[in-house]
């Protein structure tokens, strides 16, 4: 077949869709329990809102969007994350109106033209979370207590959650400048991006991944000594709030994240598992974004979780294959439509019931249901029927009996409560 998919956008399979589901399930009741509720967004949107909400000098706007041209002449962008749209649908949609503050999540796909590798994809699913209209400190432990339960929930474990405080537009400017003066007079061990990062935006060299240019930075002025008392003050509610949730944090002044949105409180959760993609969530507070997308002076906090990342470091002996509870083995044309009899009955009763179409050998069909790890396979035989019974077999026992047709339903509920 010539066809392929695009380099970077992957198919989920039935062997891993398990996984997906399962965690998906667990996000949703784990945020749903925290007052969450879900929002579904487009996935394209005016190429402005990115612009404008990420930021016009970050390395998404500048050169990892799908944006292109409809046939009416917009620009449009395949949206490279969620938090700008789910912000210009509160505001579009006025959910203020109704209560000030809203809890939101999104769970969905992402687009971004970067390097594809090992945990970097092109196409990649984020689960986002939301909390519009609250400046307390207290949610943001409250949004990083909730990421950290749903992981552990999920049986994540060795993950290093890092903090930090990026200031705000009173204090960051400042050191901005500094950075810049220091940066300066280091330009010349820099690349060439980050000679133009120098005059756009200079916090992004932190980002760099170029050898030269961390050696540059490795002893920049850190912006946790140029905050201002107030974002200090909020700072130290936030640290406080972690603890007081038995929450362990490690501080890391050189934590930037990539997007222009944020404002005092960023954090991320690594995991070393992971190799050079470690972050399994990004996020942080935006104070500001609103007011960037045109609306009005709103507050935020988030974050987004990786999918694909999430589920590579998901618990290897976790069963996530779905399995038939029963697999039906007909032997003969009686049995058979007997067969395709049951299977519906059970199907109807939430039975998870198989049988094999072809009707083959009894070998071949317990091959099948040996494949397809079924719980139990039922035998039916034209001796069998005409005695309204049928063998059942535990597969991964062996252990065989012989059981009235007439309680099906009911034996096979009792043996797989007593076979999970
Ligand atoms: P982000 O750090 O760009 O933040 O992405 C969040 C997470 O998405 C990352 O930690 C990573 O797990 C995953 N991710 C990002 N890019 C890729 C990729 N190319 N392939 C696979 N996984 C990827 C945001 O997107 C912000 N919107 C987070 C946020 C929400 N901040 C506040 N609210």
């Amino acid at each position: 077949m010539d066809v392929k998919a695009i380099r970077g956008f992957n198919d989920v399979l039935p062997d891993e869709i398990g996984k997906w589901q399962y965690v998906e399930k667990a996000a949703r009741e784990v945020f749903e329990g925290f007052g969450f509720s879900e929002i579904r967004i487009p996935i394209l949107e005016p190429t402005e809102l990115f612009s404008r909400g990420i930021g016009e000098a970050t390395d998404i706007v500048e050169k990892e969007m799908y944006t292109f041209t409809d046939r009416s002449g917009n620009s449009l962008t395949l949206r490279p994350e969620a938090t700008a749209s789910m912000a210009r649908a509160y505001l579009e949609h006025q959910l203020y109106t109704f209560d000030p503050v809203a809890k939101l999540y999104c769970i969905g796909p992402m687009f971004r033209y970067e390097r594809p590798q090992k945990g970097r994809y092109r196409q990649f699913y984020q689960i986002d979370a939301e909390v519009f209209g609250v400046e307390n400190p207290m949610v943001d432990a409250e949004v990083i207590v909730m990421l950290i339960h749903f992981l552990n929930r999920v049986g994540l474990e060795k993950l290093e959650l890092q903090i930090n405080s990026l200031g705000d537009r009173s204090c960051r400017p400042r050191y901005r400048e500094e950075l810049k003066k220091f940066l300066t007079s280091k330009s010349f061990q820099l690349c060439e991006d980050c000679q133009r990062r120098l005059q756009t935006n200079p916090l992004r060299i932190f980002d760099c991944k170029v050898e030269t240019c961390q050696a540059a930075i490795a002893d920049a002025p850190k912006v946790s000594d140029f905050i201002c008392s107030e974002c200090q003050k909020h700072f130290d509610k936030v640290k406080e709030y972690l603890e007081m949730a038995g929450l362990t944090y490690i501080l890391n002044p050189r934590m930037v994240r990539g997007l222009d949105y944020y404002t005092r409180t960023a954090f991320e959760v690594v995991s070393y598992q992971l190799g050079s993609q470690n972050a399994v969530t990004g996020g942080g507070r935006y104070d500001n974004l609103f007011q960037e997308i045109g609306g009005l002076d709103i507050p935020g906090i988030g974050f987004a979780i990786g999918m694909e990342r999430l589920v590579s470091l998901l618990p290897k002996e976790k069963e996530f294959v779905l399995r038939p509870d029963l697999f039906v083995a007909a032997l003969g044309e009686g049995p058979f439509k007997e067969a395709y009899r049951i299977i519906n009955q059970l199907r109807l009763a939430g039975v998870r019931a198989e049988l094999d179409y072809e009707s083959k050998s009894l070998k071949s069909q317990m091959r099948r249901a040996d494949k397809l790890k079924a719980r139990y396979a039922l035998i039916l035989g034209e001796e069998e029927l005409k005695k309204g019974k049928a063998v059942l077999r535990n597969m991964a026992t062996k252990f065989q009996e012989e059981i009235p047709m007439a309680n099906l339903l009911e034996t096979l509920k009792d043996r797989i409560q007593q076979n999970p």
